[in-house]
């Protein structure tokens, strides 16, 4: 592993990412971090008044620890809401989408460079995001939660949202 590259992909979401998708999108029923971290967006989640259950790889002292790729995790009922490790973000959206019930939503704090590639062009054609939040202002992600040593960032995120088994347009939307 690169040394500049964070401990199995360990970058924290600003809390007021997930401030922001507590305006932009309701949720009903539990919510499932299933890629914790230290909790930067179960803590915004909790104190929006939300029963959510935390998990992670890594145990960084916050939540549960477990693979959320791995066959054990069959079944959440309830939505999922997280910020994915890079390399493996379409699987974890693939995974979280196979294991909630039609209806609920699946949130992931992506790069906006997630909309292209072939790779996943079968997952957009098959199951479309309902929605794209695109920030207009960047948000940031410290590599292994050191918001202290970076200033600014190159990377436009957005929240993706899904609806377990919408099948219509995406629409894209502006916040921030
Ligand atoms: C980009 S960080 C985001 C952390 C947290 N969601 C946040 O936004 O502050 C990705 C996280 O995924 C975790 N992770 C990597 N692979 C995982 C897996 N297979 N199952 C669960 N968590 C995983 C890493 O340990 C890391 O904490």
């Amino acid at each position: 592993m690169d040394h500049e590259r964070a401990h199995a992909d360990y970058y924290a979401t600003e809390p007021k990412a997930t401030e922001w998708l507590l305006k932009l999108e309701k949720f009903d029923g539990p919510i499932l971090e299933p890629a914790c971290g230290e909790g930067h967006i179960s803590d915004v989640l909790i104190r929006g008044g939300h029963s959510v259950t935390s998990r992670d790889l890594i145990d960084r002292g916050y939540g549960e620890v477990a693979d959320f790729l791995s066959i054990d995790n069959q079944e959440w009922n309830g939505n999922i809401v997280t910020n994915p490790p890079y390399a493996y973000a379409q699987e974890f959206v693939e995974k979280a989408l196979s294991i909630v019930p039609d209806g609920k939503k699946v949130c992931m704090f992506l790069k906006l460079t997630f909309l292209e590639g072939k790779g996943r062009k079968h997952l957009f054609r098959t199951q479309p995001p309902s929605r794209v939040w695109v920030s207009c202002s960047r948000l940031l992600c410290a590599m292994n939660g050191k918001f202290d040593e970076i200033s600014g960032s190159a990377t436009a995120y957005g929240w993706f949202v899904w609806e377990k088994g919408y099948k219509g347009e995406t629409i894209i939307k502006w916040f921030n």
